[in-house]
């Protein structure tokens, strides 16, 4: 049997060491280059859906990176950047996860970078700058926090459970993520809203939650931190048997992912 290496298969290191500099870049723009005043550009979903210049820069500087490095691929940015490519890979960008946090000065954001092969993450980085922090994984090859294997905890009881979630931008979700919320509050350890799945996701993976969950994502929302959440052990998906994506996703050790999974499928949470 031939061990030749199909030549269009994308070399990972590459893609990794690609997205860990344009995740820095991006990172140090946003830390250090956010404007005192910085106010609103621009609406998108709902009045408290929101753009800062700093997103559409971030998106800018990180697109412009990849693409000199890599011409023949495509992307799909939060702030618009749309192309198909030929090479395979496509860059799924979250520019600046947590939007509202950096608006506010909350230190609670994120870069999210991501690298598909056919549909697949391969790479997933997540930049936290104001934490200090660099979430990187590859496709089989392991979770680092700052080069450091991560690990997401043993499953725990729902009494045990620390669970973070997040709500949609337009009010008849919210409402419909509230009366979920209302149900999960008296059966779980507690309950956290920090305001970047990215970095939600990621907290599963480093074992500072035991889950995380959240319906209305978007693929740059939960590209990277996702892959980093399975390469840390955690299982992610959708409604039982189905994958994560926008209408629901759940990320748990396995032993919690299941039943937390069918509470949520019982309860709604993939649907307003
Ligand atoms: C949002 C954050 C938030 C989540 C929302 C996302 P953005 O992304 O990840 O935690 O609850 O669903 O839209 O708008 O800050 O990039
Ligand atoms: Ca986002």
């Amino acid at each position: 049997m031939s061990t030749t290496p199909d030549p269009q298969t994308p070399d990972t290191a590459q893609l990794l060491e690609i997205a860990l500099e344009a995740a820095r870049r991006a990172g140090a723009l946003l830390r250090d280059g956010r404007p005192a005043d910085l106010g609103v550009a621009a609406t998108k979903s709902s009045p408290i859906d929101v753009v800062t210049e700093m997103d559409i820069a971030a998106e800018k500087l990180i697109t412009s990176y990849i693409g000199r490095l890599r011409p023949d691929d495509g992307f799909l940015g939060e702030e618009g950047a749309s192309s198909d490519g030929t090479s395979g890979v496509r860059w799924v960008i979250d520019p600046l996860d947590g939007t509202v946090n950096y608006l506010y000065g909350l230190p609670s954001w994120s870069v999210s970078i991501a690298a598909e092969f056919h549909g697949t993450a391969l790479v997933g980085v997540v930049e936290a700058p104001m934490r200090g922090e660099t979430y990187q994984a590859v496709l089989g090859g392991g979770a680092l926090v700052n080069g450091v294997p991560a690990h997401c905890r043993t499953a725990v009881e729902f009494s045990q459970a620390l669970v973070s979630t997040g709500f949609g931008y337009l009010s008849e979700r919210r409402a419909a993520q509230a009366e979920v919320v209302r149900t999960l509050v008296p059966k779980f350890r507690d309950i956290r809203r920090a305001g970047s799945a990215a970095i939600d996701l990621a907290d599963v993976g480093c074992g500072r939650l035991d889950a995380y969950y959240e319906r209305g994502l978007n693929p740059w929302d939960l590209a990277a931190g996702a892959l980093f959440a399975r390469e840390a052990g955690a299982l992610t998906g959708g409604r039982p048997g189905a994958p994560a994506s926008g209408e629901l996703v759940v990320a748990a050790p396995p032993g919690l992912f299941e039943p937390l999974q069918e509470l949520l499928d019982g309860l709604g949470a993939w649907h307003d």
